[in-house]
């Protein structure tokens, strides 16, 4: 009897599927809850005729709170999920996701089988500039055949950033378990993504595993590291005032760095970059790992070399993309950096 039992909870849980609720998915009328076809085909969004037909506008501000929510009970043991927006509304193959959350674990549900999706919340980055988007939400199900699924659907960002910065220094979303990339995931285990960003979650009961294969591109994003995260500056005595960046400092700090990554890009020149932004305030130390306070909402520098996005109070600082530099709470590409020379 156990036996049979456990049998038909399998066979089900190898045959189930998800469909997203809300947002409103494009193409409602022609979208199934299959996952994508294992050859990429259909990579992304699920291609079909009508897959980009608009029933309803999904509305969302920047730097508010929404929920992602699920039709159908099959949620193969939970799994983890993306949350990612594309500038291009009718994606293609080549369009580029950036994630706006990761969770590890739990989606879309957190029960141990086919229990259903649980509403999760999410929310748009504030600063987030303000525009058409296609949103993706994918999922790598936990239990059953290696899998991607993607549902995508119309949002428009509104109270939103004018630039492109915090939208940028978002990771790009994670494939797996298509032809089109070596990465998978594998089975009975909640992936972890290599590169979840700044907005993650992860399930209390999760089961972490790392994907095998090449997921460096896939994963993208801000850099994992391709500059050596720099070497720990002694901060300024903490009962002054911390000066301008002063002549004598300036240098000194920038021996620490990798000498490669600096005589590459770096010009010196005579503006000095602002110490601080009206807007958010980072801490004074320098944190590798974890997340350290900061004031404010959006993007901050730590530094040139690294950023993050502060969110209710918390930053996780990552290293910027080799070729950028964070200036001014923004990511700024090739361009020469100044500082009081
Ligand atoms: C989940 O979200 C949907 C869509 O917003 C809503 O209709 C439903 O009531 C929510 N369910 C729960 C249990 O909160």
């Amino acid at each position: 009897m156990y036996s049979l039992a456990l049998f038909g909870l399998l066979a089900t849980a190898a045959s189930g599927h998800m469909i997203m609720n809300t947002p409103e998915p494009y193409g409602m009328a022609t979208l199934n809850n299959s996952p994508l076809d294992p050859s990429g085909s259909d990579f992304p969004c699920k291609q079909r005729s009508g897959v980009y037909a608009v029933s309803k506008m999904n509305t969302m501000a920047a730097g508010s709170s929404q929920i992602l929510s699920f039709t159908g009970s099959a949620s193969h043991g939970g799994g983890s999920c993306q949350l990612s927006l594309s500038k291009d509304k009718e994606p293609t193959k080549d369009s580029k996701f950036k994630v706006i959350k990761s969770y590890i674990g739990g989606c879309p549900g957190a029960g141990a089988g086919n229990s259903g999706g649980q509403n999760q919340t999410f929310e748009i980055p504030a600063g987030f500039p303000s525009g058409e988007y296609a949103f993706a939400w994918t999922w790598f199900n936990k239990i059953g055949n290696r899998e991607m699924y993607m549902n995508c659907a119309p949002v428009t960002i509104t109270e939103g950033g004018s630039d492109d910065s915090v939208f940028e220094a978002l990771p790009d979303m994670f494939v797996a378990n298509l032809a089109i990339t070596t990465c998978k995931s594998a089975e009975t285990i909640d992936v972890v993504f290599p590169n979840p960003g700044a907005f993650a979650q992860t399930a209390p009961s999760v089961e972490k595993g790392n994907p095998t294969g090449d997921c460096g591109t896939a994963a993208g994003g801000p850099p994992s590291a391709p500059v050596p995260a720099p070497a720990p500056v002694a901060p300024p005595a903490s009962s002054a005032p911390a000066p301008p960046a002063a002549t004598s400092q300036a240098p000194g700090e920038f021996a620490q760095r990798p000498t490669i990554t600096m005589t590459a890009f770096v010009t010196v020149t005579g503006v000095p970059p602002a110490a601080t932004s009206p807007a958010a305030s980072a801490p004074a130390a320098p944190s590798s790992g974890g997340k350290s306070p900061c004031t404010g909402t959006g993007l901050l520098c730590n530094g040139l070399f690294q950023f993050g996005l502060c969110d209710h109070g918390k930053v996780t600082w990552q290293n910027v993309a080799l070729g950028t530099t964070c200036e001014n709470n923004a990511i700024v590409r090739k361009r020469s950096v100044a500082f009081r020379g």
